[in-house]
């Protein structure tokens, strides 16, 4: 008994995280600003030019993916899930640990974004490749992705507050070896229309 009331409380410490629209919105906007610029060939990485790009997809949020990354962050995560491990889609992770509780858990969809985006000047980004050190940022800017859903839980762990941030992407892609984007005329890999450099369907 005991122990399975030591079991509810920990359940009970997780909260969940559902991001509303304008979270959704912030994160749906720093991915695509991002790859505007590097289908527009106006990203400059320490001196090196990105782009122009042929083939970057415009980003849209899914519902189901948000689900999956929710049910992941809810875990207390402290690495990638079954299904990203497997293949079925890309993930992101982000965590922050505070002294106090985390009141504004919404707004650190963005700060989770800037995070990940921020291993390019960090780390450097010679080529239009992957490279592991900036797999989060490259991830963002996979030009074959169009879509993301993310959650967030928040949680006491011992004497500090941590909320736990999770991103996964379809389709697919962001592995060694491969160019994370076309070089070539902005958009001119799209096969439907072109918004603001970036190819969509919509
Ligand atoms: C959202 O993502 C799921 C899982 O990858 C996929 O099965 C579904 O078709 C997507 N929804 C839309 C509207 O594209």
């Amino acid at each position: 008994m005991l122990k399975l009331l030591a079991l509810l409380s920990i359940f009970a410490t997780v909260c969940s995280i559902k991001f509303n629209l304008g979270a959704q919105n912030a994160i749906v906007n720093r991915h695509n600003s991002l790859r505007t610029r590097i289908a527009n060939g106006i990203l400059d990485i320490n001196g090196v030019q990105h782009g122009p790009a042929s083939n970057i997809r415009l980003l849209r949020w899914n519902n189901t993916l948000a689900r999956t990354a929710e049910i992941h962050a809810n875990s207390k995560p402290t690495g990638h899930s079954k299904g990203a491990i497997n293949g079925e889609y890309g993930e992101n992770l982000w965590w922050a640990t505070k002294s106090s509780p985390i009141l504004n858990p919404h707004n650190s969809g963005a700060t989770a974004c800037e995070a990940w985006q921020s291993e390019l000047t960090k780390h450097g980004w010679p080529t239009n490749l992957y490279s592991k050190n900036i797999a989060r940022a490259t991830q963002m800017a996979w030009a074959e992705t169009d879509q993301i859903g993310c959650g967030a839980a928040v949680y006491k762990e011992g004497k500090v507050y941590k909320i736990a941030i999770v991103c996964q992407y379809t389709p697919k892609g962001n592995l060694p070896g491969m160019a994370v984007y076309k070089k070539g005329p902005t958009g001119k890999d799209c096969k439907f229309k072109i918004v603001q450099g970036l190819c969509t369907k919509m």
